[in-house]
């Protein structure tokens, strides 16, 4: 079958940037759940928003960046709009940043609708409610009509979901969906995106830095290092990798029931920025 996503040497620099802040970076996405983990500052969430195309001060350049049929290389503002929200959305870490504070909840989810599906407001609404009760808020008539300060941050990041969810897309980026989220609330967010991998067939790219997240979550993990790829892994082999960044990373994962002795500090090398220096 044919990938979701496919991305071929893609470099991203940002305006006025000396280095690139993306270098080289190269996947496939098929109807799986993707992980993408490295430090912060490695370039994790300019991944995610190249493939978004949601970097206007950014020159990209890429031997292929192919979403379906979509060249998102050569695809024209125009047609990202249709795109963007629709077949390919983007959950963000903080509901708070994401949600417009004076617009009520669910009017914002039937407004995001309502941009891409033709229907009426009162379809919008119902079809909104019946995500919010999928993303198992409660009394989601309710929900609906409060403002976003009068929910709960897991709530908040629920509605979030409910809106980029509503539209079917096929590719979905996570960008550090729960971090913001307590323990029970982040499990739930996670079993709601697990479900649509399952049921829906998309394609979920996962960020963030959580390890053992991403080891118990996702199928693959991507592991970035100072704007590159620097190892491409089955989750489930996630502690026999070999670059010793990642084995730095595992090596600084406290455990329960582990040693007591302080956890080792990473001893970056100049080589795994630039490998042509190696050996
Ligand atoms: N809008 C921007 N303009 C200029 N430089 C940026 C911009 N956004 C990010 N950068 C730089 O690009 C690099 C990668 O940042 P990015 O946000 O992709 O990292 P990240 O891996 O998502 O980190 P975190 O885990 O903290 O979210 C960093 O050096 C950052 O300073
Ligand atoms: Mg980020």
């Amino acid at each position: 079958m044919d990938p979701i996503l496919d991305v071929q040497n893609l470099s991203i620099r940002y305006g006025g940037a000396p280095k690139p802040a993306v270098r080289d970076v190269s996947f496939t996405l098929g109807h799986e759940r993707l992980g993408i983990v490295g430090e912060s500052g490695s370039g994790k969430s300019t991944v995610g928003r190249a493939i978004m195309r949601l970097l206007d001060t950014a020159t990209i350049t890429a031997d292929r960046m192919q979403f379906e049929d979509v060249d998102l290389l050569a695809a024209t503002e125009a047609q990202m709009l249709k795109i963007r929200g629709k077949r390919m959305s983007m959950i963000l870490q903080d509901p708070k940043f994401s949600l417009n504070p004076i617009q009520r909840c669910g009017h914002q989810i039937s407004e995001a609708y309502r941009t891409h599906m033709k229907c009426s407001k009162a379809e919008a609404k119902a079809r909104a409610i019946e995500m919010l009760e999928q993303v198992h808020i409660r009394d989601p008539e309710r929900v609906y009509d409060l403002y976003p300060h009068e929910v709960s941050g897991g709530m908040g990041q629920r509605v979030m979901i409910a809106m980029m969810l509503l539209t079917s897309p096929d590719l979905v980026i996570a960008d550090e969906p729960t971090s913001a989220l307590d323990v029970t609330v982040r499990l739930q967010v996670l079993q709601i995106l697990d479900g649509l991998v399952r049921d829906k067939g998309i394609g979920l790219i996962m960020i963030s830095h959580d390890l053992n997240l991403v080891r118990a979550f996702c199928d693959r993990v991507l592991i970035m290092y100072a704007g590159r790829l620097v190892e491409t892994l089955d989750a489930k082999d996630l502690d026999n990798a070999r670059h010793p960044y990642t084995r730095g990373l595992l090596a600084a994962q406290p455990r329960i029931g582990g040693s007591r002795a302080p956890l080792p500090v990473l001893e970056r090398e100049a080589s795994w920025v630039n490998p042509q220096e190696a050996v």
